[in-house]
């Protein structure tokens, strides 16, 4: 098998360790909004809100919701068979399949079992990771992993959620914020593209307050009085969760781009994590990007959590925005606290 050329255009970090032209790249991608939409004005209805206040603060204008009958395993095979059918993958082919999710259908069996189930990819092993928004750039760095050390050919990497079933729909400060979804990848050896260059990951558990979940785990199991006080909906302390993300989100895009030995004016495509277009224009400017080199879709769905960037990636590869050869920067943030970023030679 042939080595892809060495760049001169960046640095492949890879290249420091053996692996003998192997790479990780992309092959296909995927994803899957719910039909329902959401919009501002139909929150009005629900809560003491209004479009102007959800729209300046945070840049939505909607967000799609399952229905009841919908999970998160369901919405993460749609986005599945889209990216193998990119791919030219088929079921049989998928030797893993990751699945990042705070929403699983259940606590266990893994969501990515499900998935596994209702693709058919009966040799895959399968397994969930829990990052939160984070959760789509730690995946594909596992993946990645497993692909580069050769333990497997081709890697299922999904972002899914059904946020709608852990916000409390009476609640304005968060209930405005979240969409459903799912993004995929298929990770795969392949000679002609140098594919995944880095990943970045970091995490501080000392700020795990800013965003959780309390109720429905070994600390707070589910009853009666746990669902009352509403310890199974998602809670957010929404201005430091804001700081922090707008920093963890610059620094780790910085350290990725040093690590490839590029500037920012070298990357075609940034996909922020879609969570607030304030964040996006606060980290945009802080690493010198231009807007135009900015994805944003959030308008459209809000935040999706470990879905975003996945979703994202699949608009900017349908409409174009991202063609082969580009580079570009993938830069996320979530519960944890966690963030990361990417760069991909697409
Ligand atoms: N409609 C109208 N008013 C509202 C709403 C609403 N939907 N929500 C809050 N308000 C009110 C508040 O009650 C507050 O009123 P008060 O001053 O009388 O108390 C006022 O608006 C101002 O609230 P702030 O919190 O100051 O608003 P802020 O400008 O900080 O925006 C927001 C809030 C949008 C939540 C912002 O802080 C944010 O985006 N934070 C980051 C969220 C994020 O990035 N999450 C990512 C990770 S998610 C994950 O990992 C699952």
């Amino acid at each position: 098998m042939s080595t892809p050329a060495p760049s001169k255009k960046f640095k492949n970090p890879r290249a420091n360790f053996n692996f003998q032209g192997r790479t990780c790249s992309i092959s296909g991608v995927g994803s899957y909004v719910p039909e329902r939409i959401i919009t501002n004005a139909d929150l009005e209805k629900m809560v003491d809100t209004s479009d102007e206040w959800i729209f300046s603060r945070t840049g939505i204008r909607s967000r799609r919701v399952a229905a009841s009958d919908q999970y998160t395993s369901d919405l993460a095979t749609n986005a599945a068979l889209k990216a193998m059918k990119m791919a030219g993958v088929k079921a049989e082919q998928i030797d893993l399949i990751i699945v990042a999710t705070i929403t699983p259908d259940m606590p266990f069996p893994s969501t990515a079992c499900l998935v596994q189930q209702k693709i058919g990819a009966y040799r895959a092993a399968a397994f969930d990771i829990e990052a939160a928004c984070s959760g789509f750039i730690f995946a594909l760095e596992i993946g990645q992993q497993f692909i580069m050390s050769r333990t497997y050919n081709t890697v299922l990497v999904i972002g899914a959620e059904k946020l709608s079933s852990i916000v409390n729909w009476t609640d304005r400060n968060t209930c405005v914020l979240f969409g459903d979804g799912a993004g995929a990848a298929i990770l795969q050896n392949r000679p002609d593209s140098h594919g995944l260059l880095t990943a970045c990951m970091g995490s501080d558990g000392q700020k795990a307050d800013l965003l959780s979940m309390p109720g429905g785990g070994s600390r707070c199991p589910a009853s009666a009085e746990s669902v009352s006080a509403g310890l199974h909906f998602l809670r957010m302390d929404g201005k430091e969760t804001f700081k922090n993300a707008v920093q963890a989100m610059n620094t780790a895009a910085q350290e990725s781009l040093r690590r490839c030995e590029i500037d920012i004016t070298q990357i075609k495509c940034i996909i922020p994590h879609q969570a607030n277009r304030r964040i996006i224009d606060a980290v945009a400017e802080r690493l010198g990007a231009k807007q135009e080199q900015l994805f944003v879709n959030l308008d459209k769905y809000g935040n999706t959590s470990a879905a975003s960037v996945a979703i994202a990636l699949d608009e900017a590869v349908a409409t174009k925005r991202i063609q082969r050869g580009d580079l570009i920067l993938l830069v996320v943030f979530g519960a944890g606290l966690t963030w990361g970023a990417a760069v991909i030679e697409w």
